[in-house]
């Protein structure tokens, strides 16, 4: 398999909705996404009622016709299949298929992620689309690969949904007896005597059963997969072209994203930032990191990102000029093939039209378009970074070399979101991205890793917060530690088996005995308060109750229920060593513990000096190697580096100055693009 409809170099362009503009806009369309470099465009993800106005009834003359014009003008399609808004006339016939909230209220139609994934009618109308769609254009030379559905992510409860769940469960747990046991339903007398007695968690009157709450994901997110999977067996069966769906990152989860990513021919996540300057590219970074993991260190591809604005929370947050093409050049550092936008022209009306475009409301004329331009050119230069997914180069090496992981899996965040826990601190998301932002601030790339995966190749595992720790992942973590690793785990960590019960014999019992404490009780913290640390620092959220088992004392309690006991420990074990965090350390605590375990593992950045708003990533590219240098500081910065810059063919041997905001892509192999290609690009120096 490889990436069809002729893509070279890195794609470039973004979700294309001509069904919403009159076919003269096409052609200023194709106009302008010439001028822009554009070689990629989605289409269709939300197009359904305008390919099938009535149920059975296809209208693809106008698809035919944008997929030619684009197909003519050298510009690839990602086409999708656009079951994630299903039309009025669908809810009108199969109000069964609409979704319902955990209330009990049945959403109806006038927005869009309005389905029910447990209904058979839904299921039959999305598979009966996507089978018309790659029937149609399956062999379609401009079809580069599927984008099947969009941000799957809908959740929903009811009478279909409580029918499959039960099925689940059946599966799961064989008889009644077996589940009336993992979730304890002795507590509140909620013993079922049939397997019709069980519901979906629904609102009820106070706190739910967190097993059965978790199972309840744990389903969704089976469900959700095999919708995608349905459609992936339907469009595998009519099309070459390679399959993907795009997973929304980083703040929401409802399926397993490993799972989905092997699921998946490639990786396509959306990325929002969040934050401008150094710590809007820290969350891009986060986001990338993740994408690449979930692809096994393979190439990805970035569906969505903003060019400017983004609706968030009822605010707009405006990108400052610069910062998209940055972000972009992050995204390709860290791993991405493409680079694309949400979305193409700014639509005068419906829902999203203060959403930014890559041409904004103004037209050409602007700041983003040139900005949108100026990327364009920009990415051409690195083609030679392109690597097909799918091709026969994609699975060879990891595109990036991380030697730090942090543990990531999707039932860990599900946990920490269950009601009654002893804090409403936690979440898991919240601990893995500060985690990763204080590596990103000491320049280092990491990859996220499932604890159950081969570890070997890392020199340092951070577990922050993972509530859940099977047997299996315990012994992994251990393994990794004895044969030389260094592990860090965080509070709360392993305090529960896989079923979500309190592991017997001293709270994070799962890693207890590899860490050499035993942890008493839990003294978690009020809201906004601090705990003084004999290192001189604070800390907040939650203390513990330690005592040594082997491990000896880094840091000690100096205020609080605590005082005077072990804060942070370090346990030495085989070749390695295990240090535990009980408590949330401030910005500096955390970077000093992580600045110490990255020093004993031998672990730099990848140029010297970068961190604080320097990035520095090496990325591999088949036989080549590149140094990505960003300086995404308010001031310039230096560092020392070795190679060819890929834009001027400038030769670089020593001090590299970055002014705030510049990019710079340095070949650190051999060159194997000639002089003349060189000369070409010495133009393009002056962008
Ligand atoms: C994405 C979605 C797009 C658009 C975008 C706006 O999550 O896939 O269709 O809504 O958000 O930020």
């Amino acid at each position: 398999m490889t990436l069809t409809g002729g893509a070279t170099g890195i794609l470039f362009g973004g979700d294309y909705n001509p069904e919403q503009w009159s076919e003269e806009v096409w052609h200023d369309d194709i106009r302008l996404m010439r001028q822009a470099g554009v070689n990629t465009a989605s289409v269709g993800i939300f197009a359904w009622s305008s390919i099938e106005p009535e149920e059975g009834r296809y209208e693809f003359g106008w698809l035919d016709r944008i997929i030619r014009l684009l197909h003519e003008n050298d510009i690839g399609v990602i086409l999708a299949t656009p079951t994630a808004s299903p039309p009025p006339w669908f809810s009108i016939a199969h109000p069964e298929g609409l979704p319902v909230t955990r209330e009990g209220v049945r959403l109806t139609h006038g927005s869009r992620d309005t389905y029910n994934p447990a209904s058979p009618a839904y299921r039959a109308a999305a598979s009966g689309v996507a089978r018309a769609l790659a029937a149609r254009y399956g062999a379609h030379p401009a079809i580069r690969a599927w984008h099947l559905h969009n941000e799957y992510g809908t959740v929903s409860y009811g009478p279909l949904v409580d029918a499959g769940f039960r099925v689940w469960l059946q599966k799961r747990y064989g008889d009644l007896t077996t589940l009336n046991r993992v979730w304890h339903t002795a507590f509140w007398s909620q013993g079922y005597g049939t397997w019709d007695e069980i519901l979906s968690p629904q609102q009820t009157q106070y706190l739910p059963n967190p097993t059965q709450v978790l199972d309840f994901k744990r389903f969704t997110a089976d469900l959700l997969l095999d919708c995608y999977r349905e459609q992936i067996d339907i469009v595998h069966a009519l099309s070459d072209a390679p399959v993907t769906t795009n997973f929304m990152l980083p703040t929401w989860l409802h399926y397993d994203s490993w799972a989905f990513g092997d699921a998946s021919d490639f990786v396509s996540i959306d990325h929002y930032v969040d934050a401008s300057g150094a710590d809007g590219a820290a969350h891009a970074a986060f986001g990338a990191d993740q994408a690449r993991s979930f692809a096994h260190g393979r190439p990805w591809l970035l569906m969505e990102q903003a060019a400017n604005t983004t609706q968030s929370g009822g605010r707009i947050l405006a990108k400052e000029p610069g910062q998209a093409l940055a972000t972009s050049v992050q995204h390709v550092s860290r791993g991405a093939f493409g680079v694309l936008f949400f979305q193409w022209r700014a639509p005068y009306s419906g829902a999203e039209f203060f959403h930014s475009t890559m041409v904004p409301h103004i037209g050409e004329d602007s700041r983003i378009f040139r900005e949108v331009t100026r990327l364009g050119e920009l990415l051409r230069t690195l083609a030679e970074l392109a690597i097909d997914p799918v091709g026969a180069d994609g699975g060879q090496r990891k595109v990036n070399g991380a030697r730090v992981a942090i543990a990531w899996e999707a039932d860990a965040w599900w946990a920490s979101e269950t009601a009654g826990l002893p804090s409403d601190a936690f979440s898991f998301y919240r601990s893995t991205r500060r985690t990763h932002r204080a590596l990103w601030y000491l320049g280092i790339i990491c990859d996220f890793v499932h604890l159950d995966h081969d570890l070997s190749g890392y020199d340092v595992v951070l577990v922050p917060s993972q509530l859940l720790a099977t047997d299996v992942q315990a012994a992994s973590l251990r393994a990794f530690v004895e044969a030389g690793g260094q592990a860090v785990v965080w509070y709360f960590s392993g305090t529960f088996d896989g079923d979500l019960h309190v592991i017997p014999g001293g709270y994070s019992g799962a890693f207890a005995d590899l860490l050499g404490v035993r942890i008493e009780e839990l003294l978690p913290l009020a809201e906004g308060a601090t705990v003084s640390l004999d290192d001189g620092r604070t800390a907040s959220e939650w203390s513990e109750r330690i005592e040594l088992r082997g491990a000896q004392a880094l840091v000690h309690y100096a205020s609080g229920h605590a005082t005077g006991l072990p804060a942070v420990t370090r346990h030495e074990v085989g070749a390695g060593s295990a240090t535990y965090v009980s408590t949330e350390l401030g910005d500096s605590g955390l970077s000093l513990l992580l600045t110490d375990v990255l020093a004993r593992a031998g672990v730099e950045p990848d140029a010297p000096g970068a961190g604080a708003g320097l990035e520095a990533v090496r990325r591999y590219a088949g036989t080549d190697v590149y140094l990505f240098l960003i300086n995404h500081d308010e001031s310039a910065r230096e560092t020392t580096a070795v190679g060819t810059d890929i834009l001027t063919g400038a030769r670089h041997h020593g001090v590299v100055t970055l002014a705030p905001g510049a990019v710079l892509v340095l070949r650190e192999t051999p060159s194997s693009v000639s002089n003349a290609e060189i000369d070409g690009r010495e133009a393009m120096a002056q962008l």
